[in-house]
Formats: structure tokens, sequence, C-alpha cells
């Protein structure tokens, strides 16, 4: 598989991905998505929203702040459990999580380590103009919680009957001790996830069940399904709310590491939400005449993760007539641009206006571009990076035949089609 050095070359190069405030000397683990990579990650999401809220009859959207009462974070364990324990270089002064050092020196530079410290991963801010204890907020580490503490309202309003899940994408801030590995593990970042309710008795049914819908999901948008693997967590691994949980795993550069969890998280949240806000929480059972508290399935994934993914998994590097040819294989779901519109001679205004016009035409349906400021074999080595689905060049002959040539990325077919015909074309392929 290719190195994340060139993954993160080429997301810089085609203004996929760019370092947080770079003319400031950068933010650590904090990523701008480019004109490309806002593309890519709006297709993840849309897919993600279409599969999880769209195609089902039995779920719900919610767009939640990010920003939360405290007393959110004490009920959902966040404020007690959601910690780090960190080590110090005394020398280098880096700072290390305590469960990732194997010796007792400085990894850096071999100084003196201190003891280990707990470490709370939230971070903090204040609301209002007095920055004291009783103002201090968190911003949200995950965002759940903006669901579990809307189940009642969403229950009210959308009368949903069990088994019915919420779903919402959303940012989340975690102060991470240890970043890298590109937009792995990251401070700012996104997730997408969906908690579904059910009854307890057949809680683990929707279990093994969302385990299956999300595999295939990731294998349905191309992930080869050798770089995809499921994790059951061991006991000491789970997560302070989770009575089980299954890891859908991808094999990075680095080593197979987590894309998504898939967690039973049982009834942990809504209890503890009725507890501390004294609201209860319960669903009334029509069929049982009475009162429950549902159980959560709740998979839970990150976009950033997803796109380094799917990145990763469509890279390819080819031989072309003794040249190297760099293609990113999207998923025509996923590619940033449907359609890239090239003339061929950019200083003849007759051929500029006819493809400006194709352009013009196509761009309102999809995301397409125009481009004239290369050689034809450059632009389309351009597009093939870009994992641009199909490159419609305007040259001499067009004037005549009012006929284009459209490159397919994956196969270089070229086919010769009819100007009027290139909106049903394009239609026809997506
Ligand atoms: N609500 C459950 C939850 O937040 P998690 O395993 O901590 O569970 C879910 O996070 C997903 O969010 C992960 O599988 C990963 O894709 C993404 N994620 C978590 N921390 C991240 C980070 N620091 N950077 C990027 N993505 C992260």
């Amino acid at each position: 598989m290719v190195n994340l050095d060139t993954i993160s070359s080429l997301c810089k190069r085609r203004g996929f991905i760019f370092q947080s405030s770079e003319i400031y000397g950068g933010l650590g683990s904090v990523w701008d998505y480019g004109p490309l990579g806002v593309e890519l990650k709006n297709n993840i999401k849309n897919l993600w929203w279409r599969s999880m809220v769209y195609e089902r009859g039995d779920t719900e959207g919610l767009d939640s702040g990010i920003l939360m009462h405290p007393d959110v974070w004490k009920a959902s364990g966040h404020v007690g459990n959601f910690k780090d324990l960190l080590v110090d270089c005394r020398s280098c002064k880096k700072r290390f999580r305590h469960d990732q050092i194997k010796t007792d020196t400085c990894p850096e530079c071999k100084g003196e380590l201190t003891g280990p410290r707990s470490f709370n991963l939230m971070f903090k801010t204040f609301v209002g103009a007095v920055e004291s204890q009783a103002s201090e907020i968190f911003l949200r580490p995950e965002t759940a919680q903006g669901i579990f503490v809307n189940f009642k309202n969403i229950l009210t309003t959308s009368r949903k009957k069990l088994p019915f899940g919420v779903a919402q994408i959303g940012k989340a801030f975690r102060n991470e001790i240890t970043t890298g590995n590109f937009i792995f593990r990251s401070r700012e970042f996104e997730q997408m996830e969906l908690e579904y309710f059910t009854r307890p008795e057949e809680s683990d049914k929707w279990f093994k069940y969302w385990v299956e819908e999300r595999f295939n999901w990731y294998k349905k948008y191309g992930i080869k399904e050798n770089n995809l693997r499921l994790r059951e967590h061991t006991k000491e691994e789970l997560a302070h709310y989770a009575k089980a949980c299954y890891d859908i795993d991808f094999l990075f550069p680095m080593g197979w590491s987590e894309l998504e969890g898939i967690a039973h998280r049982t009834d942990f949240d809504l209890k503890q939400h009725s507890e501390i806000s004294k609201k209860a929480l319960i669903y009334y059972d029509d069929e049982k005449k009475e009162e429950i508290t549902p159980h959560v399935i709740e998979p839970s994934g990150g976009v950033d993760r997803t796109f380094l993914a799917f990145l990763l998994d469509a890279y390819r590097e080819e031989k072309v007539r003794g040249e190297k040819r760099v293609v990113l294989g999207l998923h025509k779901c996923l590619a940033p641009v449907k359609a890239a519109v090239l003339p061929l001679l950019r200083n003849r205004p007759e051929i500029v206006k006819l493809a400006r016009s194709i352009y013009e035409d196509i761009r309102g349906d999809y995301k397409a571009l125009y481009d004239d400021t290369a050689s034809i074999g450059r632009l389309y080595r351009r597009q093939d990076e870009a994992g641009t689905l199909h490159c419609i060049t305007v040259d001499v002959d067009s004037l005549e035949d009012k006929k284009v040539t459209i490159r397919d990325r994956d196969t270089m077919k070229q086919e010769r089609i009819g100007v009027c015909n290139v909106k049903k074309y394009m239609k026809d392929r997506l």
C-alpha cells in the first residue's frame, strides 16, 4: 500500500488537505479541507446520510450544538472517565501517553520521564465574560450525547416506535496527547454517529445487524475486502459505557487501525441522563403496556478516517507508454469532480467558447470544472490524480462535427459523442 507521505503530498498538491494556519507555522493536528477535499468529504457524509436516514424508514436526523450544559459530560461519564495517563520528559518537555511508552526513558531523547498523571481529553472553554469554574463548559468530544439529551424531543415529535435510530454528523474535539499519522488522529474532527434505540431483549440481534451493515457499507463504496477486518474489543478495552464493541479496522500504512466502532451502549446513557437531569428518558411500550428504557446500539465512524481510508485504498500507480500514471480510482459517488472540460487549444477562441458552453451547461448538476492551463497530457494527469471520472475534450474537429472526446478515468478509453449528448451521457454514468 502507498505510504502516508505520498498521500499527504498528493493531498497538498491537488488541494485536498492543507495544514491549519499554515502561514503562521501551522497548528498541530488540525487540518483544512481544500476545494477537492471538501467535495470528497461532502460526498462521504451524503452517502452515509443517504444510507442511514433516507433509505431507511426507522431513523431521523439531528444537528445538535457543539456546546452543551456541563452536566451532560458528568452524566455521560466523560468528566470522570475520558482520561489518558500521560508522562512528560524532563529534558525535551515532550508528552507521551503512558500506555504507549515501552521504556523507562523518553523515546525521543532518552531523558528522564515524570510519573504518570491523568489528563482529561476534553477541551475547556468559558461561557460569558467571566472565566470562572462556574462558567466552564466543554467542546463536545463526541456527537452522541446531543442525541441522548434530545431523546424525548425526537420521540415526541417524530412519534417513532422501537426500534428506531437518530443520526447525526458533526464536529468533535479531543485534546489528544499523541496525534500524527496525517488526518488519522486529530484534535478537531468529524463524526458520523447513529444511536439506534431497541427493546432490551432485541438489542443483541440489532448489535449483530449493525456490525454487518456498516462493514458492508465500506465495501459497497469500493474499499477492498482484504483491507478491512472486524475486531472485537477485549473486556479491558471496552469504553466505560459499553457492554460489547466491534471495531471495523482498515489496513492503514501504520498497520490495522480503527475506522469505526459499533458499540452496545445498553441503557447506560439514557439512565444516566434521567438520573442527573431528573427528567425521565423512557419509552412507553404499547405491546407490554409498560415504561422501558431502551438499549442503544451505536455505529460511530470518523469522517476524516473514512476520507483517509478511501484515498489510500483508491490510490494506484500505473505505467502508461513508459510513463508513471497516478490515479485515484475512487467510487463514482465519491469522486470529487465528475467531469473536467478541457479545450485542446486554448488560443483558439471558437474552441474555448464551445468548451466553456459545455462546462456551463453541465456544472449545475454535479461538480464539474474547466481547465485550459496546460497541455492536454498534463491536464489528463492532473485529473487522474484528482480522481475525476471523465475528461471532455474539445478539439478542432469539434467545431465541424459538433462532437467531443470523452475519456474514462479507469480504462482511459476515449469515445466521440455529440455535444448535445454530453448531458445524457454523464447522467447515464452517474
Ligand atoms: N460515540 C462513540 C465514540 O465517540 P470513539 O471510538 O471514541 O467512539 C468514534 O470514536 C470514531 O470517531 C472513531 O472510530 C474514529 O473514526 C473517530 N475518531 C475518534 N477520535 C478521533 C480523532 N482524534 N481523530 C480523528 N477521528 C477520530
